[in-house]
């Protein structure tokens, strides 16, 4: 059945559920509540609700249920509950899980959200929080202790793409029987296997790859069924950090597309960090898909080689360059999503990124001339001749 179907199929296929009119197209179910036939089957509904039954938005829409199956098919994932955005998810994950007095290990080359959550949120609950170098393995076992109970990290991180190897992270975390939360958004959800590698919790911010088209606000958490259901379900139906109808149905559409997308835009990623990997305005050029990437033998192993959509360019001369080189680009708009059609450029020092400290900064190799590249579905050779004026004019 669906389980064993290719991907593409159940990208288009997965989770489809039809109303009494037979649609093609996915209907959306734009209503927040739903009618019973009586007091009786109210009351039988409210005690517990069945697969194909529905109560009020919040709990759960047949759109929103159709985004969840068509994901959770996708990443191999028992179950899946989708959120407002991807930072519903990233909060809703950890919180629905933690308690005062409980132990996180965490990355430290977080998103600026991200890290918000860790650092600020969890502590004033009485979450202690342990920062590591994800990439280091022995950070990872030094920090974990028998009252660990998750550990975080972005599988890539945002901005400098650093790669982290889920199995090994996985295997010591599950040895103290902390629960493994992986957010994989520069991974996507089309070139990574994170539930199979040992990840028990995948998040994702749907705004990125899987809309891809920069409409809407999503998110989603994949788990195992008494994870989803048990634990995250009742605490974001009760904080109310549901996923709309509409924007649900936006992301199913979404997904339709999201292998052919991901993959093009994979390979122009590729050829634009090769065209660019000497090139002389720049400090480095970063992209896991190099072979010079630190972590590129785990991209190959956990990624099959796919180095992902973004890459990042950090230009010689700081600040004034990169301001330079952003001004001057033609096609990419200057922005602070990714994944999506269009290329897009951000600055992540003053953006993104812009709130931490400047010594955080530093440890977490953002300059003042990194640029954050995601790159979109134009042609790789007008994005390639854009990218060289702007250099050039970068250099003054
Ligand atoms: C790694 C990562 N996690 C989470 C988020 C948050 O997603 P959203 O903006 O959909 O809340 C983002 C981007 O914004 C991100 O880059």
């Amino acid at each position: 059945m669906s389980e064993t179907w290719n991907n593409r199929t159940k990208l288009v296929h997965g989770g489809t559920r039809r109303s009494q009119y037979n649609e093609v197209s996915e209907a959306i179910f734009l209503t927040q509540g739903f009618v019973y036939d009586s007091a009786e089957q109210a009351e039988a509904r409210f005690l517990e609700t069945g697969p194909d039954e529905f109560i009020y938005a919040r709990y759960g829409n047949p759109t929103v249920a159709m985004f969840e199956e068509r994901i959770a098919l996708l990443e191999g994932a028992e179950d899946a509950f989708a959120t407002a955005s991807g930072m519903a998810a990233v909060s809703g994950a950890l919180t629905s899980l933690l308690k005062a007095g409980d132990h996180v290990v965490s990355a430290k080359a977080l998103f600026g959200s991200c890290l918000y959550i860790l650092e600020n949120v969890l502590a004033r609950f009485g979450v202690e929080v342990t920062f590591v170098d994800g990439t280091d393995l022995d950070q990872w076992r030094a920090a974990l202790r028998p009252d660990t109970k998750a550990v975080f990290f972005e599988s890539m991180s945002n901005p400098t793409l650093e790669v982290i190897d889920i199995t090994a992270v996985a295997a010591l975390a599950h040895e103290v029987g902390a629960t493994v939360v992986v957010d994989n958004v520069f991974s996507t959800p089309v070139f990574s296997k994170a539930i199979a590698q040992g990840a028990d919790v995948v998040v994702y911010s749907a705004t990125k790859h899987i809309d891809g088209q920069g409409r809407v606000l999503g998110g989603v958490v994949l788990g195992t069924k008494d994870y989803i259901r048990g634990t995250l379900e009742p605490y974001m139906k009760h904080t109310g950090g549901s996923l709309s109808p509409f924007n649900a149905w936006t992301l199913l559409k979404g997904l339709e597309t999201i292998d052919l997308r991901v993959r093009a835009q994979a390979e122009s990623a590729l050829l634009i960090a090769q065209a660019f990997a000497d090139h002389a305005a720049l400090e480095r050029t970063i992209y896991p898909g190099l072979a010079t990437h630190a972590q590129h033998a785990l991209v190959q192993s956990q990624l099959g080689g796919n180095g992902g959509t973004v890459l990042s360019l950090d230009l010689k001369g700081g600040k004034a360059a990169a301001f330079r080189f952003l001004n001057a680009l033609t096609i990419p708009v200057i922005s602070n999503n990714l994944g999506d059609a269009k290329s897009i450029a951000t600055h992540p020092a003053t953006t993104t990124h812009q709130r931490l400290p400047d010594d955080q900064k530093t440890a977490l190799g953002i300059t003042p001339g990194l640029v954050r590249f995601s790159v979109g579905l134009e042609d790789s050779a007008d994005l390639i001749a854009d990218l060289k004026q702007a250099l050039a004019a970068a250099q003054g």
